[in-house]
């Protein structure tokens, strides 16, 4: 077995599910707990984590009723989905010491397994590893596939300024979208989309109904609407609507956010009839063609100085991340958000 020259301790810290989360979450629904690092077998590898990362729709995950088309956590399981991290010790030829790799193992301080259940990463493709857990993926699909957002569209994306709306607006705008607009729960999140994302207008869904804020900034209606919050952001964006305007629907976070019954949009018929609205509900799996498609236009519009990659590192290591959790879904942060567990900063 080769190692590395740093020392493995012989316990570390993961985070569990302690109980299910449907009447709400809190610290509780967590167990940080130490474990014995399990020293790799044949053919198996041991990694040191440096970043999970942390999204909203954990939450769902943790419900026995989770709408999610993955199965849920039950108590004891590992929180938490992928992180990158890199290797410490090896007992495999496909991976060597140093090598960088992503995962899809939960919310721990080591992760050890068969070589094959790690992807291997250029650690030289971009600035940080943390670029390698973005959403890109959904909001690639969901703005060019789903949405087919391009030249000439007023483009309305809500939850913009969360992982997945803060590429997906910068998407509408590198496909030549004329104007994009952004909502968001803070004035501050608001001077953020329009100053540094390069989004047109946005405004602060507290401010006011929705609609008259849509009918401000989009006067002759919206073409192509990404939601990911629902509720009252999906009814105004129906009346909104100019003709076969497309509506990708991605997320629904004023539901998923809410801790206890939350009221669902109603939806106007008539108008989506009359106006020839194409609403299109979907789901990615991150596929490895949404991967690449993602990938490959990240590259080129990060070298091309045309786009940021927005997020948030935030310190503390393993044991802060349900924490983290609780402070997302409050609105605390800004863009993807990841734990630093290992890497130095
Ligand atoms: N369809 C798919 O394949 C797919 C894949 C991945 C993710 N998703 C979904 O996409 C959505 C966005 O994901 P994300 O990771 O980017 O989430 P996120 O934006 O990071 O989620 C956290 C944000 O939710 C917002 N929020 C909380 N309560 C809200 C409320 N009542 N109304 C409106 N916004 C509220 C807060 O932003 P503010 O401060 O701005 O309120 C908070 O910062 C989620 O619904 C997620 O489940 C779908």
């Amino acid at each position: 077995m080769s190692s590395a020259v740093v020392s493995i301790p012989e316990k570390a810290f993961e985070v569990r599910l302690a109980e299910h989360a449907d009447a709400g979450l809190s610290a509780a629904n967590f167990d940080v707990v130490e474990v014995v690092v399990a020293e790799p077998g044949a053919g198996e590898v041991l990694v040191q984590v440096d970043y999970v990362p942390v999204a909203a729709a954990f939450k769902d995950l943790m419900k026995v009723h989770c709408q999610l088309p993955v199965p849920p956590w039950k108590p004891g399981d590992l929180v938490g989905v992928g992180g990158v991290g890199t290797v410490v010790a090896s007992n495999s030829p496909d991976l060597a010491v140093g090598d960088l790799v992503q995962s899809f193992k939960g919310w721990s301080e080591y992760w050890t397994g068969p070589a094959a259940q790690f992807v291997k990463l250029d650690g030289g493709a971009f600035p940080s590893p943390v670029y390698y857990l973005s959403q890109g993926p959904t909001a690639y699909y969901g703005m060019a596939t789903v949405a087919r957002a391009g030249e000439g569209d007023v483009v309305f994306v809500s939850g913009a300024a969360g992982g997945v709306g803060s590429l997906a607006g910068q998407i509408a705008k590198a496909r030549g979208a004329t104007k994009v607009i952004g909502s968001a729960g803070s004035p501050e999140k608001v001077a953020y989309l329009v100053e540094e994302l390069g989004f047109d207008a946005a405004f602060d869904y507290h401010d006011g109904p929705v609609l008259d804020r849509l009918r401000e900034h989009a006067p002759e209606g919206i073409n192509v609407f990404f939601d990911n919050v629902g509720g009252e952001q999906f009814e105004a964006a129906v009346q909104a609507a100019a003709p076969h305007a497309r509506f990708a629907l991605c997320g629904a976070l004023s539901t998923q956010a809410a801790n206890g019954e939350a009221v669902l949009p109603r939806f106007d018929l008539m108008t989506a009839i009359t106006r020839h609205l194409e609403i299109r509900p979907f789901a990615t799996y991150h596929t490895p063609d949404q991967i690449q498609d993602w990938s490959v236009h990240f590259s080129q519009w990060l070298a091309e100085g045309r786009f940021v990659y927005p997020h948030t590192i935030v310190e503390g290591g393993i044991q802060a991340a349900p924490g983290v959790l609780l402070d997302l879904l409050a609105g605390k942060y800004r863009g993807s958000v990841s734990v630093r567990v290992g890497e130095p900063a």
